[in-house]
């Protein structure tokens, strides 16, 4: 009997919804698809929701399957980056490694309850629909502690598109080693609020490519001595090592230098 009922509220609660998604390959549309036709394939599935910081409850699809089935069995290699477009035009940007390698759904609603998040910070009702991108996160904690930069909601479009595409002069070279291409992941997450890349990134930083690049500045070890530890060269400075702020920094540093290494080579 609970089952049935589950399910006829499943199926109300979608034919509310009919929204439409807009899926894009690079821009352009590949497939547009409507919320109540995502929610036949919905499961529930229980995250720790990172606004209200609690454990939730969704009615939610499986997002790698409908990455499969819009653009196909090889969709990892389609592109490298996810754009999402939320309804107020916000758009964040997820590389695809963290799809590849990690379990994420589209949420549709909440059974029983309002599509909403209530802010742990300021008790904020937030309005979750027509999709939230969620995250399995129940034991995997890398991913946890990833936390708002990867979870859009309100997300009207999709868009499978190239690093260049987004991030145009900061973007690793289409011949670039796959080391180069993850060390980008990491300058993006470590680096670019404070610097520039090329003329692009942080307004008021400093280049590390123009007008030469920094890392032939200095010889490779107290280049990456700067970057873990700035301060041990010269202590009153702002920038924040990477030791100190990333326990993983030893495991990014080599990415991050073959990044640096391969945009060193033009300063376009
Ligand atoms: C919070 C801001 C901030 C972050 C994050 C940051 N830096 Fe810096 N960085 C600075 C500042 C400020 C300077 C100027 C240093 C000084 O003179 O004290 C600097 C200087 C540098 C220099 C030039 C040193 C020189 O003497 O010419 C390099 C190279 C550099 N940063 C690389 C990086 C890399 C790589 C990352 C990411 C792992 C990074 N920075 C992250 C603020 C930052």
């Amino acid at each position: 009997m609970s089952k049935i009922l589950g399910l006829f509220l499943a199926v109300t609660s979608s034919l509310a919804l009919g929204d439409k998604i807009t899926f894009k390959l690079g821009g352009k549309e590949v497939k547009s698809i409507d919320t109540s036709e995502l929610a036949q394939h919905a499961i529930q599935t229980k995250v720790f929701e990172h606004l209200s910081e609690a454990e939730a409850t969704y009615q939610a699809v499986t997002f790698r399957e409908i990455l499969e089935s819009v653009y196909g069995a090889h969709w990892g290699e389609a592109g490298e980056e996810l754009l999402f477009t939320c309804a107020d035009g916000y758009q964040p940007s997820i590389p695809l490694s963290i799809f590849k390698s990690n379990k994420s759904f589209l949420a549709l609603s909440k059974p029983g309850e309002e599509f909403k998040a209530i802010t742990i910070k300021d008790k904020k009702s937030i309005s979750l629909g027509p999709i939230y991108l969620i995250w399995e996160n129940l034991k995997n904690l890398e991913i946890r502690e990833k936390a708002g930069s990867i979870w859009p909601y309100q997300v009207v479009a999709v868009d499978l598109i190239k690093f260049k595409d987004r991030f145009g002069k900061m973007a690793p070279h289409e011949k670039a080693s796959p080391l180069a291409r993850e060390g980008f992941l990491v300058f993006r997450e470590k680096c670019m609020s404070c610097h520039k890349m090329n003329g692009e990134g942080a307004p008021a930083g400093i280049d590390l490519n123009r007008p030469v690049p920094k890392i032939q500045m200095y010889n490779p070890k107290s280049f990456e001595k700067w970057i873990m530890e700035p301060k041990a060269l010269r202590p009153e400075t702002s920038m924040p090592g990477l030791m100190a702020t990333d326990p993983k920094a030893a495991k990014h540093i080599t990415p991050l230098l073959k990044y640096l290494e391969s945009m060193a080579k033009s300063t376009r």
